[in-house]
C-alpha cells in the first residue's frame, strides 16, 4: 500500500485528481495509474480502488444500487470480502439483461451483495421492450415493488460507456443508432444516452432509476477509464456535480486535454 502512495506522488495522479475534481466540478476524484485501452490490471485497479471507497461509505440499512458492464463486474469482483454492516441491500439499478452473464447488473448485484454479507434482489426485465409491456409489467407487484427501493438508493456505482460502443452492444436497430449520433449522443449510463453537455438524448426502454431518481441518490460513484471514454466521462461528469469518479489515468490526461 505504501508503495501504491508513492508511485501515486511520483507519477503526479494527486495533481490530476484535483485538476479533474476542479474542471469537471466533482465531489471527489480518483485516479489509477496506467490506461484500461491498454490493460486488463488497470481495469482491476480501478475496480478495486472503486470497490474501497464504496466500502468506507456503507452504513447499516443502506441500499446499494449497481450497473452492468465490465467494469462493474471488477468493482464486485474486487470488493474484498468481509460483513461490511448489518442488514445492507444491493440491487441492479436498472432493467436489461443482456447476453453475457458474468457483465449484468444482476450476477454483479450479488456478487457485491455476497462479498459484503448483505442481501440482494434481482431484477428480470429485458432491454428495449415496447412501452405497453412496460406499463404491463409494473403493474406486476413484484416489479412496482423493486422500481420503489429502487427510489430509496442510497448509494450508486455505475458504468460510463460511449454512446457508440454501447448501442453497438446493446443491438439498437441501425435506425435507432443513427438517430442517436444524429443528436449527439456521446456517453450511456444506467440506461441513458447524453450529449457532451448532458442532456439526455434518449433512454432504452425498460424499469428501474430514472434520470429523476438518479439526481435524488445521496451518494453517486461512476467509474470509467481507458483514453476512448475521456468525453463520455466529461458529458456524465455534467449531470451531477457531487458524483465521485473513479478513473485512470489514460482516461485523466485526455480529459484534461478537452475541456
Ligand atoms: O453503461 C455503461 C457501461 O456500463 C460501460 O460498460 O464497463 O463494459 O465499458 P463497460
Amino acid at each position: 500500500e505504501d508503495m501504491k502512495d508513492v508511485i501515486h506522488g511520483i507519477k503526479g495522479l494527486t495533481e490530476l485528481e484535483n485538476a479533474l475534481e476542479s474542471k469537471l466540478n466533482l465531489k471527489k476524484v480518483l485516479v489509477v495509474p496506467g490506461n484500461s485501452d491498454e490493460s486488463e490490471l488497470v481495469l482491476k485497479d480501478m475496480g478495486r480502488t472503486a470497490a474501497k471507497y464504496l466500502k468506507k461509505l456503507i452504513k447499516a440499512n443502506n441500499i446499494i444500487g449497481i450497473t452492468g458492464g465490465t467494469t462493474m463486474a471488477e468493482v464486485a469482483e474486487e470488493m474484498p470480502k468481509g460483513k461490511a454492516d448489518n442488514e445492507i441491500l444491493v440491487l441492479p439499478a436498472r432493467g436489461g439483461l443482456g447476453k453475457d452473464v458474468e457483465t449484468q447488473a444482476n450476477s454483479i448485484a450479488a456478487n457485491l451483495a455476497k462479498r459484503l454479507g448483505g442481501n440482494y434482489r434481482l431484477l428480470h426485465v429485458p432491454d428495449n421492450i415496447e412501452q405497453e409491456a412496460i406499463d404491463a409489467l409494473l403493474k406486476v407487484s413484484e416489479v412496482k415493488e423493486f422500481v420503489d427501493i429502487i427510489k430509496k438508493i442510497d448509494i450508486l456505482v455505475y458504468g460510463i460507456g460511449r454512446a457508440d460502443v454501447m448501442a453497438e452492444r446493446r443491438e439498437l436497430p441501425n435506425e435507432t443508432i443513427k438517430k442517436l449520433i444524429e443528436k449527439g449522443a456521446v456517453s450511456e449510463a444506467f440506461g441513458h444516452y447524453f450529449d457532451t453537455s448532458g442532456n439526455r438524448v434518449w433512454e432504452s426502454m425498460t424499469v428501474g432509476l430514472s434520470l429523476v431518481d438518479f439526481k435524488q441518490v445521496k451518494n453517486v460513484i461512476g467509474v470509467a477509464g481507458g483514453t476512448k471514454k475521456a468525453e463520455a466521462i466529461i458529458s456524465i461528469s455534467s449531470i451531477r456535480e457531487d458524483m465521485a469518479l473513479v478513473t485512470d489515468e489514460g482516461a485523466a490526461r485526455k480529459i484534461l486535454k478537452l475541456v
